[in-house]
């Protein structure tokens, strides 16, 4: 049997967007930064993130995956799904993560944009799990430390579920 027991509620994660959003107008207010959102799991957080932002940004995406279907940990092998439509030389790039695990992807990503000449790269990131940490990544903008559990929601899912649901919820397998 599968259930859900909640970790944050939308209001949690509403309060976290906004305070994320401050520390980014602060830092980038004046840059017209290119948000670099990774699908499929920042969709939910990149469509609130910058809503919350008052300032002038671009945004774009890319399709990485690295847990394979129905697998509750990562497969250590990261997938191109859709790489990058236009250049990003010069460009300020804040990449919006919906949550680093073992930090496979965003390794990957750093690796990625570093070789195409971006003028800077930082990190935002609304979930971390730092105990599954495997390689060591930079998280410059960090809303909320979750525990070494599998989650889902907000844009996080298990075998493709459970993505539209507004708060994070740890899942259980049991039997
Ligand atoms: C999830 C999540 C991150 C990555 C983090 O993506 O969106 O991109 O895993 O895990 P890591 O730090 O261990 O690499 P996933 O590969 O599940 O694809 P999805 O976003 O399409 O669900």
């Amino acid at each position: 049997m599968t259930t859900l027991e909640i970790l944050f509620t939308p209001g949690d994660i509403e309060t976290a967007v906004a305070r994320l959003a401050r520390e980014i107008e602060r830092d980038y207010r004046e840059k017209q930064p290119l948000l670099l959102g990774v699908l499929k799991g920042c969709f939910v957080f990149m469509a609130d993130l910058v809503r919350a932002l008052d300032m002038p940004l671009e945004t774009e995406f890319i399709h990485l995956s690295s847990y394979g279907r129905g697998r509750a940990a990562t497969s250590g092998r990261v997938r191109v799904v859709h790489g990058l439509r236009a250049g990003i030389k010069g460009r300020h790039v804040l990449v919006v993560e919906d949550i680093v695990d073992s930090g496979t992807t965003l390794d990957f990503i750093l690796g990625y944009l570093r070789r195409r000449g971006a003028a800077s790269v930082r990190v935002c990131a609304l979930f971390s799990k730092e105990a599954s940490r495997r390689v060591p990544v930079p998280v410059d903008y960090l809303g909320l430390s979750v525990p070494d559990c599998f989650v889902v929601g907000y844009g996080l899912d298990y075998d493709e579920r459970f993505r539209y649901l507004r708060g994070l919820y740890r899942l259980k397998e049991d039997g």
